[in-house]
């Protein structure tokens, strides 16, 4: 690890990370959950709730939330699995990882079930989480999971980065990249449709699980002209979450106005389940970057955001 450990709100330990031009990351050890992405000027590029509790079982409201094993209420656990409410610990002697090589400022944290864990989940595993900035600033994510079951038995689950981006008003924000794509509404039974052509702008509350997604999505916000790129790997599918204001109001741990200043875009696989027999291993990747928006004559350019690299 190349980062500095810290203590966070209510004496939770964190790992904080900086790469040399002035950017840096935060990363919890309760829930492997990285809670701060800045940009080299400072700049906070996720969003984080004033009202998150920070208080163990509860999960941390904003940042990166791992989904796992579970996503949402789609199994018998609790929403989202259980990962994002275990406290993990720092992995000394990762197996060699050959991305991200040239990032330097990197933690390696890994996760693994007590006997208490195995109540809920029988299941025996290794999750290891590599949290990295690279050199331009940019926020990556590995995970690798792996079934160290000793019964013989293989394990199915799903998965999501559940990230909370900041945005600056969610009128002014378009996603683009989902368009035409098939996805399932979960304010709608989970119901299947297929999304229209046109960019995807916000309303409303909006729940939606696109599937068989590219490996690129942009994030427009067109106050801040920044533009966000989710940039992914083994994570086919993307779920576009803001609660809007009903629902807000209804979470304790959300500020009743904070949905105009977010939007969850969730690179991850949930319509067809991992499964993983004994010594098998999962990875899925996903990298962060911001970017200032193209401008011209009134539109913002998402193509060339998209086409380029
Ligand atoms: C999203 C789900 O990923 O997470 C939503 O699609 C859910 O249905 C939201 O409401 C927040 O979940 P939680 O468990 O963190 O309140």
């Amino acid at each position: 690890m190349s980062g500095e450990l810290a203590e966070g709100v209510n004496g939770l330990e964190k790992i904080i990370l900086r790469e040399p031009r002035g950017s840096s990351a935060e990363v919890y050890l309760y829930g492997g959950h990285v809670t701060s992405w800045k940009n080299e000027h400072g700049e906070e590029l996720l969003f984080l709730s004033s009202k998150s509790f920070f208080k163990p079982p509860k999960p941390i409201r904003g940042g990166i939330p791992l989904c796992f094993p579970q996503f949402s209420n789609l199994g018998p656990l609790d929403s989202h699995g259980f990962a994002r409410n275990k406290f993990w610990s720092i992995d000394i002697d990762p197996p060699a990882l050959p991305t991200n090589s040239s990032s330097k400022a990197y933690v390696d944290l890994i996760l693994k079930p007590s006997e208490e864990d195995m109540k809920i989940w029988p299941h025996s595993y290794e999750f290891r989480l590599r949290v990295a900035l690279g050199p331009g600033g940019d926020l990556m994510l590995t995970s690798r999971i792996r079934n160290t079951n000793s019964d013989g038995k293989s394990f199915t689950f799903t998965f999501a980065y559940h990230t909370y981006f900041s945005v600056s008003d969610i009128s002014e924000v378009r996603v683009e990249g989902l368009e035409t794509l098939d996805y399932l509404d979960n304010l709608q039974k989970r119901e299947r449709f297929t999304e229209q052509g046109d960019a995807i702008t916000f309303e409303g509350p909006v729940d939606k699980i696109y599937l068989s997604t590219p490996t690129k999505i942009a994030i427009l916000d067109h106050e801040k002209k920044r533009t966000f790129v989710v940039r992914k790997d083994g994570l086919p599918d993307a779920v576009v979450w803001n609660p809007w204001d009903k629902k807000a109001k209804a979470m304790a741990d959300f500020g009743d106005d904070e949905y105009k200043y977010m939007l969850c875009v969730e690179a991850a696989a949930i319509e067809k389940p991992i499964t993983l027999k004994p010594g098998e291993e999962w990875r899925g990747r996903q990298e962060l970057s911001a970017v200032p928006s193209s401008y011209c004559s009134g539109q913002l350019d998402p193509q060339r955001v998209l086409q380029g690299s």
